[in-house]
C-alpha cells in the first residue's frame, strides 16, 4: 500500500484559524437580539430581557421579533387572532401523534417528527402563513401527544385563550389562572431569542439554503434536544430532588464534581457572569412559589446554587461557571405544573419564535452558509486493489 503523504494545504480560500465549536467567530449580523456575556446582558429586539420578559405576551414579543417594531393594539389583535386560528392540527399530524405515542416516544422526538408534518393543510408557497402555522401548532403538537401518550384524550385548542394560556388549557384541560398565564408568558419571553445559539444556527443555515420554514424549524428541534442545548432543565431539577434537603447539597455536588461530571443548569459557552434569564425566570419563580412545600423547594433551589456556585469555583477555578437559564427554567416550569419531560418541548415552543424571525432576516440579508473545514486525514495517492 501506498505510504500516506500528508493532506495538500487547500487552495480555495486564504487560510483561516481553526475554531473548535466556532468560538468567538460572529457568523451572522442581526437586530433580532444581543448577548454580552460578560456584562451579563439580554437585548432582546432593543428591550432589555428583564423590561419584555415579563411585561409583553408572547404574541408582542413574538410580532416585535418578527416586524422590527412594537404592534399597534390592532395590529397585535389582528395577529394574535390570526395565530389563535391556526393552531388545530392537520388530521394527518393527530394521527401521526396516535402512532407515535404507541411507541411511547419521548416528547422530543414526538415534537420532531410531527413539526415536518405542519404545514400539510396550508399553501407552502405563503411562507408568511407556513411561520404562523409552525408557532401557533407547536403547542398543540405539545400538548396533545404528551396526553396520548398519557392515554387522554387530545383537548382542542381554544382561539379565546392567548398563546401561553392555550398551551396551559391544552395540556391540563382546565384554564390556568392568571398568575400561572403571566408566569409562561415570562419564560416563552425569556427564552424567545438568544443570539446565534445552537438551534437558531442551525435554523439559519437550513433555510440560507433557500430550502423551507419547515425544514428550518424541524432542524432546529433537533439542535435543541441535546442536554448542552435544550435538554438541560429536566435533569437540572431531579438534581435538586434527588439533594432533597440543604444538609445533601454539598456531598451530594462534591460527588458529582469528584466524578468529573458537570452540574446541570451551569456554565454557558457565552455568559461568564450569571445569565440574565436566570435572573428574570428566579424572580417569576420566587413570585410564583409563594407558600408550604413549594415555598420549601424554591429555598432549597436558591441553596443548591448558591453551594454548587461555590464549588464550581472551587473545583473548576478561573472557568466563570455561573448559573444558566435552565435552572430556573426547571423550577418555574414545575411550579407551572409541566413535568420534566416538557421543559425541552415548552423551550422549542417559544424559541421558535425566535427561529422563524431568524430565517426571515436571514432571507433578508444573508448569504449561503458554508465554512470550511481542514483535512487532518491521510493521503494515499494511488488506489490499490485489494489483494
Ligand atoms: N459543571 C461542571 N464543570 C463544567 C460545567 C458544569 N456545568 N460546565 C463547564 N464545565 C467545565 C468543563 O468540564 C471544562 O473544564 P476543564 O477546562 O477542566 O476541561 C470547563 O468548564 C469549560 O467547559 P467547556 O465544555 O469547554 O465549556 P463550553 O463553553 O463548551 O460549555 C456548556 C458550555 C456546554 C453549557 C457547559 O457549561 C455545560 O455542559 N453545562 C451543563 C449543561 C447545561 O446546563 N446546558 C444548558 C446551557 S444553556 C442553553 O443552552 C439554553
Amino acid at each position: 500500500m501506498a505510504t500516506p503523504t500528508p493532506a495538500p494545504a487547500s487552495t480555495s480560500a486564504p487560510s483561516s484559524e481553526f475554531r473548535p465549536g466556532l468560538e468567538g467567530v460572529v457568523a451572522a449580523e442581526t437586530k433580532l437580539s444581543h448577548v454580552d456575556g460578560q456584562k451579563g446582558e439580554l437585548i432582546i429586539a432593543g428591550y432589555d430581557v428583564e423590561e419584555i420578559a415579563p411585561n409583553a405576551t408572547f404574541e408582542e414579543a413574538t410580532y416585535l421579533l418578527w416586524h422590527g417594531e412594537r404592534a399597534t393594539v390592532q395590529q397585535l389583535a389582528a395577529f394574535s387572532k390570526e395565530l389563535a386560528g391556526l393552531r388545530a392540527l392537520p388530521d394527518a399530524t393527530v394521527e401521526l401523534l396516535k402512532a407515535v405515542a404507541k411507541e411511547k416516544k419521548p416528547v422530543m422526538d414526538a415534537l420532531r417528527i410531527a413539526a415536518g408534518t405542519l404545514d400539510l393543510n396550508v399553501d407552502a408557497a405563503d411562507q408568511e402563513l407556513v411561520s404562523k402555522s409552525l408557532l401557533a401548532r407547536l403547542p398543540t403538537v405539545v400538548a396533545a401527544y404528551w396526553r396520548l401518550r398519557n392515554g387522554e384524550s387530545p383537548v382542542a385548542p381554544r382561539a379565546d385563550l392567548s398563546h401561553s394560556a392555550n398551551y396551559l388549557y391544552m395540556l391540563t384541560g382546565h384554564e390556568a389562572d392568571a398568575a400561572a398565564v403571566r408566569g409562561m408568558e415570562t419564560y416563552l419571553n425569556t427564552i424567545i431569542d438568544h443570539g446565534l445559539n445552537a438551534s437558531t444556527f442551525a435554523a439559519r443555515v437550513i433555510i440560507a439554503t433557500e430550502s423551507d420554514m419547515t425544514s428550518a424549524v424541524v432542524g432546529a428541534i433537533g439542535a435543541l434536544k441535546g442536554p448542552l442545548h435544550g435538554g438541560a432543565p429536566g435533569p437540572a431539577l431531579e438534581m435538586v430532588f434527588e439533594i432533597g434537603t440543604a444538609e445533601a447539597a454539598e456531598p451530594y455536588l462534591r460527588a458529582k464534581l469528584e466524578r468529573g461530571e458537570r452540574l446541570m443548569g451551569f456554565g454557558h459557552r457565552v455568559y461568564k457572569v450569571r445569565d440574565p434569564r436566570a435572573e428574570v425566570l428566579g424572580q417569576a419563580a420566587d413570585a410564583m412559589f409563594v407558600e408550604g412545600e413549594r415555598r420549601k423547594l424554591y429555598e432549597l433551589a436558591k441553596f443548591v446554587e448558591q453551594k454548587a456556585l461555590a464549588l464550581l469555583k472551587e473545583y473548576k477555578p478561573g472557568r466563570n461557571l455561573q448559573t444558566n437559564v435552565e435552572f430556573y427554567t426547571a423550577l418555574l416550569l414545575h411550579g407551572l405544573g409541566l413535568e420534566t419531560e416538557l421543559f425541552t418541548p415548552t423551550f422549542a415552543c417559544g424559541r421558535a419564535a425566535g427561529w422563524i424571525a431568524h430565517c426571515r432576516e436571514q432571507l433578508a440579508t444573508g448569504r449561503l452558509i458554508r465554512p470550511q473545514s481542514r483535512y487532518v486525514g491521510p493521503h494515499h495517492g494511488r488506489w490499490e486493489q485489494a489483494a
